[in-house]
């Protein structure tokens, strides 16, 4: 298993380019499986998340080409209808495939994810979105078995604007007959980033970005080339190094309008922030603000970027108030940066954490992908060398992000093992 070493206390400096979004990538490829024929994505991140769907999708009969960061998806002979256990407990988003094999099989067998790291993640309501779109659903050893003679568009309403569970149920209705409504829609840019793909081959759907999302299916979908969108919390977790550090990064080819939250939040730390259309310059400054944080579903504070604004609030002149409301379980980092000197305590789900002068490098362990990256930071500002371990979580959704982090100047390196 590889390691990340740090070497804390530089000043980040320089620009850096931003990759395109994980979890707008990983719906995107999936929805190839609506259509029959080629289609192109570019702007296709290299992360070991997407190495695992494009593994599902060859399992389902897709042939797959890719080429730097252009993935080719030919999804006309889509034989297998079955997502097995092996593949989606490496990656919970594998549940994606379901709503578009039953649009376009009338059947699919897919693995329950079941809990993880930062959750109990049930898939609840996929399967009600699923069902009242007409699918009958069994679980039966393990896995979700869905039939469906055909699908009927309907009313949906979700208890819980779910993301991915928006996009099941969108990928499934785009096919089915009749009009969909989705209430208490997830409102995320990736979903529209989703909606605009499927509204380029072919799709009505109209809302998404909204919390009503409105689908009136249509018979097939064609082929698309698209890009993907950058990724707002790799933008997130930049931006958040620079201010850590005290130094002075220009972001180039991010999504500024994704990041209303995160940039206010930063801003009232003290941080110096200019946008300059696609490009975010980030200044730190000596004395960093106390800020209190509550994580929500977008436009609100992204929990996706909780654990690394938690690192900056540790170095931070006071006291800050930190609220995890999206998943139940997502304050692991804080025994780690507690290693490394961080001064906070949890209480449900708030932590109150205490600035401190300085951290201490530690060897630390990641326990997910955003407590893996909230660890690389808080090694970019610690006083001497912080081992990062199990970096394979950082992998699965980071871009190069040792090498982004070497080349604005950090002593950073990975070890191979
Ligand atoms: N929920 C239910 N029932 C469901 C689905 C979700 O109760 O059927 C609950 C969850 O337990 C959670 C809340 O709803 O408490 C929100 O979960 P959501 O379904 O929105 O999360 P997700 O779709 O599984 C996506 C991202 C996550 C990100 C969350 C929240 C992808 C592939 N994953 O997960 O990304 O944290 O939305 O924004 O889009 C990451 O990239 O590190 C990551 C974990």
């Amino acid at each position: 298993m590889d390691k990340i070493i740090v070497e804390g206390g530089r000043a980040l400096t320089g620009e850096v380019n931003i990759s395109g979004a994980k979890n707008a990538a990983l719906p995107i490829l999936v929805s190839s499986l609506l259509t029959d024929g080629l289609c192109t994505f570019s702007n296709v991140p290299n992360l070991k998340d997407i190495e695992s769907i494009k593994l599902l999708l060859s399992h389902l009969g897709a042939k797959i080409e890719t080429d730097g960061d252009v993935v080719k998806i030919d999804a006309s002979n889509i034989l297998n209808h079955e997502a097995p256990y092996d593949l989606v407990r490496k990656m919970r988003a594998s549940i994606l495939v379901l709503g578009p094999l039953i649009a376009r099989l009338k059947k699919a067998r897919v693995s329950l994810p079941g809990g993880c790291a930062i959750g109990a993640r049930p898939i609840n309501l996929h399967l009600k979105g699923l069902a009242c779109l007409g699918a009958s659903i069994e679980l039966k050893h393990g896995y979700v078995e869905a039939y469906a003679k055909k699908l009927k568009g309907s009313e949906i309403y979700l208890d819980v604007a779910t993301v991915t569970g928006t996009e099941n149920i969108m990928m499934a209705a785009v096919l089915a007959k009749g009009s969909t409504v989705i209430h208490n829609a997830a409102r995320e840019p990736e979903i529209i980033a989703l909606a605009d793909v499927l509204k380029k081959m072919g799709a009505d759907i109209h809302g998404a970005g909204t919390s009503a999302i409105t689908i009136m299916g249509v018979s097939s979908l064609s082929p698309v080339s698209v890009s993907i969108i950058p990724d707002r919390i790799e933008t997130g977790t930049l931006m958040v190094a620079a201010v850590l550090t005290g130094g002075d990064v220009k972001l180039l080819g991010a999504e500024p309008d994704h990041l209303e939250a995160v940039i206010h939040k930063l801003s009232l730390t003290g941080a110096k922030i200019k946008i300059d259309g696609k490009n975010i310059r980030v200044k730190g400054i000596d004395n960093i603000a106390s800020v209190d944080v509550k994580t929500l579903p977008y436009p609100g504070f992204p929990s996706d970027m909780q654990a690394q604004f938690m690192v900056l609030m540790s170095v931070a002149g006071g006291l800050s108030l930190i609220f995890e409301t999206v998943f139940e379980n997502r304050f692991i980092h804080v025994g780690e940066l507690k290693r490394m000197g961080a001064d906070i305590t949890v209480a449900g789900n708030a932590a109150m954490v205490k600035g401190v002068k300085m951290l201490s490098g530690a060897p630390v362990m990641a326990s997910d992908l955003r407590a893996g990256a909230s660890l690389i930071l808080a090694g970019l500002v610690a006083r001497g060398k912080t081992e990062v371990n199990r970096v394979y979580h950082l992998d699965r959704g980071y871009e190069a992000l040792e090498e982004k982090f070497a080349g604005l100047g950090a002593a950073i390196k990975r070890v191979k093992e």
